[in-house]
């Protein structure tokens, strides 16, 4: 099984998914006859799935299955704070962005976020451009460091470097060995306390730290919250998991039979593909 993931919340590449699905299913047949496995690994699709169109479009173009991420992150069940939840239901497609991520900091690697509401893509990108022409935190413009003391760390430089000391001495010494002797080093790990904090005080819902909220996410959000208006599941505290994910199967089985039909000529009514987000009783209901 493989599963390819175009432009979706977190860590991507931002390939759009229509471009993306038949290279890597026309590879894994190609890889498949060449190697002789009796069977052609599954390719399914993530990124940007969260309507019954794009499932349908998946599924039209030989998707064997397909994975949703940003909106389960929006559910009662993800642990998201309440706040993250509700940011991420007001969030339209354009909300989103690409920031540093805290993981490959140094390597310059990107992670998609919501930037509607938050500060984090600026700050976090004001901390890489810092990072990239300054050879360490004593290189840091006067000016500068007393705006990241202020707004960013709510600290002195200095008080966070003791934190984040203590912090990798008990998890991975190495690190702080390196820091020792290699002070742009020491500049990233302090660095990166900041784009760690953000997802916690995300997650937390930590009131202070509003504007600094690290939240993962795709265009799909914005894609699933203009399906869901005016529905069951507008309301972020009516987002299930469960619920939400029949929803798109469902309405993506009736959007395809729509299709099979008119492909057969019949002269479907316009509202023939309107998928309305249905409760969970109504979908049982119709699979009687
Ligand atoms: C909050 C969040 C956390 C994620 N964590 C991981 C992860 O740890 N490993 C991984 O391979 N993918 C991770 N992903 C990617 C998802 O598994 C999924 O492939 C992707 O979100 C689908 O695209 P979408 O966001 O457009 O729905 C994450 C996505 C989000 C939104």
């Amino acid at each position: 099984m493989v599963t390819a993931e175009a432009d979706s919340g977190g860590h991507t590449d931002n390939r759009p998914a229509i471009a993306l699905f038949p290279t890597i299913l026309s590879l894994a047949t190609r890889l498949s006859e060449r190697f002789g496995y009796g069977t052609t690994p599954f390719v399914g699709l993530a990124g940007g799935i969260s309507t019954p169109a794009a499932a349908a479009a998946a599924f039209a173009m030989g998707a064997a299955y397909v994975m949703t991420g940003s909106i389960n992150q929006a559910c009662v069940e993800s642990g998201a704070s309440d706040e993250v939840r509700a940011m991420l239901a007001q969030a339209r497609q354009a909300d989103v962005t690409m920031a540093p991520a805290a993981d490959m900091f140094e390597m310059g690697v990107t992670v998609q976020v919501l930037k509607r509401g938050t500060m984090f893509p600026m700050r976090a990108a004001k901390l890489y451009e810092l990072y990239r022409s300054c050879g360490s935190l004593d290189e840091i413009p006067p000016t500068e460091r007393e705006k990241l003391e202020k707004t960013l760390f709510r600290a002195p430089l200095a008080d966070i470097w003791a934190e984040t000391r203590d912090y990798f001495m008990k998890r991975e010494p190495r690190q702080v060995q390196r820091s020792e002797h290699d002070p742009k080093h020491r500049m990233a790990l302090v660095f990166r306390w900041y784009l760690g904090q953000a997802a916690h005080w995300a997650k937390d819902g930590e009131p202070s730290r509003r504007i600094d909220y690290q939240v993962w996410c795709g265009p799909a959000m914005g894609a699933f919250n203009e399906w869901a208006t005016g529905s069951i599941l507008e309301s972020p505290s009516r987002r299930k998991v469960v619920t939400i994910a029949l929803n798109i199967l469902f309405g993506a089985c009736v959007i395809s039979r729509a299709n099979f039909l008119r492909l057969q000529g019949v002269n479907l009514p316009a509202d023939a593909m309107a998928t309305q987000p249905l409760e969970l009783t109504e979908i049982k209901e119709y699979l009687r």
